[in-house]
């Protein structure tokens, strides 16, 4: 039996589930792996205040320093949250020799090349597979199983919160306000949504994600980024009619020269592996040469599912002889401002002779064909609902088109990309 000395920083939601799994099923990880897991220190910021758990006083600290400059402590799992502290934390753990285990998306998809290089230069771990995806194994994945693939593409629905508000939205038809109240009150939103509902989580994930399966860095900077605070059930309700399924992508795609990272509202066709992800689920899909396609669902979040990725991790960073360091390309391949879609475009458009052929028309002057249409609610001379489905056309072309409508006879009410 070999022991593993972990110090935790935080005891909250996620460090508390750490907490209580290492509790219930230490002594079975300890079976399989020959090693003994024990929390020596967890950095509260009140010591009588630690989410309820029965942590004995000495493992209780205030101070960072008695977990980061302790030697006995070989792992230190970071479970604050945020940029920093988070990141300097992390940061002074590897420089101190320790490996880390973390689940902050926003801390490691900012600092990930300083961390990365402490972690060669002191030959610390640096593990993470609980920042994506919570349970679902998908770093892993790419920097191991899949390693002998050029992976394509990687689309993922990597925010739960975001997933179940489309969801109920397209189960009960209602306004996106109303179900992120009722999410809120459920405790399945927060209550400043921001991160999760304008995309800054997902486009934070998937620039960890690209990274990883590009072998390029993806900064979230480079990360075209849209959320979901402007869909409608009207958009939802159109496209299931034309047998689409909306949901919050984030998408990545190496097309050689360039790579396209976005985060943004996508309709799937129904039939597509990921248009029956529902609820707070997450999946990711990926395509890559050798094993062709493949989805990974599961849990993205929750104490318990990340709990599971944290001690998967800590596993790993003590069973390691030498730890793993992702090989990311010198010289990043570039992050493409302008890609290829099919598009949605819904509007309000008056019922007159030459609306259509005025509307086909400018698509047409960008070289953009259309692959569907649909009218709704049509009166001679009233307002009705348009619907163009394009085939596949640029972006900024299609958005040339929206701004040049004449808004007296065509209002644009949402532009949605389409996937798959
Ligand atoms: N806020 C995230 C979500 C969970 O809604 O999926 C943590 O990554």
């Amino acid at each position: 039996m070999k022991e593993v000395v972990l110090g935790l920083l935080g005891l909250g939601n996620i460090g508390g589930g750490v907490w209580d799994l290492i509790r219930e099923f230490g002594s079975e990880v300890e079976k399989r792996t020959g090693l003994s897991l024990r929390v020596k220190r967890a950095l509260v910021l009140d010591k009588r205040i630690h989410g309820g758990k029965e942590v004995p006083d000495e493992v209780l600290t205030t101070d960072a320093a008695d977990i980061l400059e302790d030697p006995e402590i070989r792992i230190v799992c970071e479970f604050l949250g945020g940029e920093q502290p988070a990141a300097s934390m992390m940061l002074r753990a590897l420089e101190n020799g320790k490996s880390v285990v973390t689940a902050n998306k926003m801390a490691l998809s900012l600092h990930f090349d300083e961390l990365r290089a402490m972690a060669r230069k002191t030959g610390a771990g640096l593990y993470y597979e609980a920042s994506v995806g919570g349970a679902i194994p998908i770093i892993n994945a790419i920097q191991s199983p899949l390693i002998a693939n050029h992976i394509e593409q990687i689309i993922g629905i990597v925010n739960g919160t975001t997933n179940y508000i489309l969801t109920r939205m397209a189960a009960e038809g209602a306004e996106y306000e109303t179900v992120l109240k009722d999410a809120q009150r459920l405790g399945l939103a927060e209550p400043d949504p921001t991160a999760d509902v304008e995309g800054m989580d997902a486009a934070y994930k998937l620039s960890i994600l690209g990274s990883l399966a590009f072998r390029s860095r993806v900064y979230v900077e480079q990360v075209y980024r849209e959320g979901i605070t402007r869909i409608t059930p009207e958009d939802i309700a159109f496209g299931r009619e034309m047998g689409y399924v909306l949901k919050l992508l984030a998408i990545g795609k190496d097309n050689g020269d360039a790579i396209e990272a976005r985060v943004h509202p996508a309709f799937l066709p129904a039939d597509h592996p990921l248009a029956r992800v529902d609820g707070s689920l997450n999946a990711v899909y990926l395509y890559g040469h050798s094993f062709k396609d493949m989805m990974l669902e599961g849990r993205g979040a929750g104490d318990a599912p990340t709990a599971s990725a944290i001690v998967g991790d800590i596993v790993q960073a003590a069973q390691n002889a030498t730890h793993p360091i992702p090989f990311l390309r010198e010289q990043p391949v570039p992050v493409a401002d302008d890609w290829q879609s099919k598009y949605f475009i819904r509007m309000k458009a008056k019922d007159a002779p030459g609306v259509l052929a005025e509307v086909t028309g400018l698509l047409a002057g960008e070289g953009i064909s259309v692959s569907a249409m649909m009218q709704k609610g049509a009166v001679p001379g009233g307002k009705a609902t348009l619907i163009v489905i394009t085939h596949i056309a640029p972006e900024k072309a299609v958005q040339r088109v929206v701004k040049s409508l004449n808004p007296e006879i065509c209002q644009v009410e949402n532009v949605i990309r389409v996937e798959g």
